[in-house]
């Protein structure tokens, strides 16, 4: 699996440092807000629980399942919702939690159909921000790091459902996909 890996973008040591920081700015915006934490399956899952581990403040885990993605490492800019969430956001603080921005088209989506529910404010925080592809505008209220115009796999990011499991992120070879 790691012969795969054309190179190591952050290393585990560094994405754990990353989420400490991130964690103590969450708990410093909302500890009072009693938010539920909405991670995008399945990418976002190892991220997810990292963070949350984290958190030191009330709230409630929910999820959602998107697919853009069908088989290919382009993205379709159409998303369909898979899974919905069990919890009602209306008046609800919404934090979403994402493995990587991309197009945008994700989160777009997510944000308008949390804002439609009525939900009282709706925030990101993506462990990745791809911004060379962005075709939907998506405000990132909290990044982890930003990545170049790679497939990027790793610590949650799959292709073809392998490299989730990789505890570190790291592009892909071209020629495991392009052939
Ligand atoms: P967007 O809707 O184009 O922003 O794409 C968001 C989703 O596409 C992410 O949640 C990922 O699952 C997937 N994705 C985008 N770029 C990559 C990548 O470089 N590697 C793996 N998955 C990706
Ligand atoms: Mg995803």
């Amino acid at each position: 699996m790691n012969n795969d890996i054309e190179k190591v973008l952050y290393t585990q040591e560094q994405i754990d440092q990353r989420i400490d920081e991130l964690a103590a700015t969450l708990s410093a915006k909302y500890h009072d807000e009693f938010p539920v934490i909405v991670p995008v399956m399945t990418g976002a899952m190892m991220f997810a629980s990292e963070l949350m581990k984290r958190l030191n403040f009330k709230l409630n885990i929910d999820y959602v399942d998107v697919s853009s993605y069908e088989d290919s490492s382009e993205s379709s800019g159409k998303v369909r919702l898979l899974r919905d969430l069990s919890h009602d956001v209306s008046g609800r603080p919404v934090l979403m939690i994402e493995d990587i921005i991309d197009t945008g088209h994700t989160l777009e989506f997510l944000n308008k159909l949390f804002a439609s529910r009525g939900a009282k404010s709706v925030e990101i925080c993506s462990l990745l921000d791809k911004p060379e592809r962005r075709e939907a505008p998506v405000k990132i209220d909290y990044l982890g790091f930003t990545v170049p115009n790679e497939f990027i796999v790793g610590y949650g990011l799959d292709y073809n459902g392998l490299y989730r499991n990789l505890p570190y992120v790291g592009v892909l070879k071209r020629s495991v996909y392009e052939k």
